[in-house]
């Protein structure tokens, strides 16, 4: 029971409480049961001290409002959308990827929105540990898409009760194109049952306070793509993100994404549109928004290896001649720091941090696979260790920093990429 001398510790159990919504209902034996798991992974990564400010909980929502015409409906997502900032550049809901440091990491440098990664809706009502574990966030953490999958519109809106204080969005998948989504039907499955897709948007629409949002996936006919994007509309959905690729276009590297497709879509509806695929850096931000007209942009893949990414840093690969300007480099190495700074300060599962750590310093890696493999044989992660490893990294050298290209585009305040050429 490593986990119960911890959370007898009045300060402790504060900083527990700040970031986890279930924590804050649980009393220590409860919450004990944490530090079960036999996979050292899965257990929370937890430094001996607690660095977190403590904060209070969210008050309870009022009653959900009453139901409104679609004409106003449409005037409350413009209102809501704005009321945010009018966010351009959003970090992609990614599985075990995009939890609560690296969601603050990418805000620090430029995000100006976030999803959580997907949470599985019957999961998350039904048990209090996967809660403790897989959703954390704090007043920062702001503006938040909270994401589920669901084929059950009342379990979808039991777990989105739980969340709704906590978020600016309820979102729901309806892109997953991955074997264990068809075998649990949900995410881009449910485009061959429209009926069940229409039932998830409108109960949640109808009964939570905020508002609903969807991802989706294209069909392979423009057609069905805007008939379904306007269903989801008319349904009650408040923002549609549109991932440019079809249900049967898994890879990303592979299949570029239909810009086309997504402006038809923004065109067709009258809600806020946030397009996804294609996004690798800044100038892929301004494109993309020029192309499509959308409202925002979604980057999942490329974030993973370069977090700066709308800071309007990018990785040698999108490297233009003129970028060497070395006083402008970022070590991605500096940035794994920064992240396990932010894992200390909200802890997450170790799965999660081994994820990130290898996926930022890819590169390294590459140069020095005799880090990687010792990496890969610690089976119990410490913080002192990740950063021992770090350091070793740097002193062994041969990272290539992320640049970024001073002249070419900076963002504002509310993540709209500028011209300062
Ligand atoms: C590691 C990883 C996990 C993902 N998990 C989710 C998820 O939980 N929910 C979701 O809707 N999409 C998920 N996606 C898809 C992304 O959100 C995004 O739609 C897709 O990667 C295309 O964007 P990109 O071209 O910027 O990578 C995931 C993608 C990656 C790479």
């Amino acid at each position: 029971m490593r986990f119960a001398p911890i959370l007898r510790n009045p300060r402790r159990r504060r900083l527990l409480r700040s970031v986890n919504p279930s924590l804050a209902a649980m009393s220590p034996p409860a919450a004990a049961h944490l530090a079960t798991a036999s996979d050292p992974d899965e257990d929370l990564c937890l430094s001996t001290e607690p660095v977190a400010p403590a904060e209070e909980a969210s008050p309870p929502l009022p009653a959900p409002p009453p139901p409104v015409s679609a004409e106003e409906r449409v005037e409350r997502a413009w209102a809501h959308w704005r009321r945010l900032g009018s966010p351009k550049m959003v970090v992609a809901p990614m599985v075990d990827n995009s939890e609560l440091p690296f969601r603050m990491l990418c805000r620090r440098y430029g995000a100006t929105a976030a999803y959580t990664p997907m949470l599985h809706s019957r999961i998350f009502s039904e048990n209090e540990k996967h809660r403790a574990m897989e959703f954390t966030t704090c007043k920062e953490d702001r503006p938040l898409f909270v994401q589920f999958c669901a084929n059950d519109p009342d379990i979808l809106l039991q777990a989105a009760k739980i969340v709704e204080p906590y978020c600016d969005y309820v979102d729901i998948n309806f892109g997953c194109p991955q074997r264990i989504a068809r075998r649990g039907y949900y995410g881009a499955f449910l485009m061959d049952n429209l009926p069940l897709v229409k039932s998830l948007v409108q109960n949640l629409s109808a009964n939570l306070h905020v508002p609903v949002s969807c991802k989706i996936r294209i069909f392979p006919r423009l057609e069905d793509t805007l008939a379904y994007a306007k269903m989801l509309e008319e349904a009650g959905a408040s923002l549609v993100a549109v991932h440019g690729r079809t249900r049967d276009e898994k890879d990303g590297k592979k299949f570029r994404a239909d810009w086309d497709a997504i402006k038809a879509v923004k065109d067709a509806l009258r809600i806020p549109v946030l397009a996804n695929g294609n996004i690798r850096h800044l100038d892929d931000v301004k494109d993309c928004l020029e192309h499509t007209g959308a409202d925002g942009v979604l980057s999942a893949e490329t974030l993973l290896e370069n977090p700066a990414l709308f800071a309007g840093f990018r990785t040698k690969e999108w490297k233009e001649n003129g970028d060497e300007d070395e006083a402008s480099g970022l070590d991605q190495a500096d940035l794994v720091i920064e992240y396990l700074k932010l894992c200390e300060q909200y802890p997450v599962p170790w799965r999660m941090v081994r994820s990130h750590v290898h996926k930022m310093l890819g590169d390294w890696f590459r140069v020095h696979p005799q880090v990687r493999e010792e990496l890969n044989a610690q089976s119990k992660l410490t913080f002192e260790w990740l950063h021992d490893m770090v350091k070793r990294l740097k002193d062994l050298g041969g990272g290539i920093p992320l640049y970024r290209n001073n002249n070419a585009l900076q963002t504002t305040s509310n993540g709209l990429a500028a011209s300062n050429a």
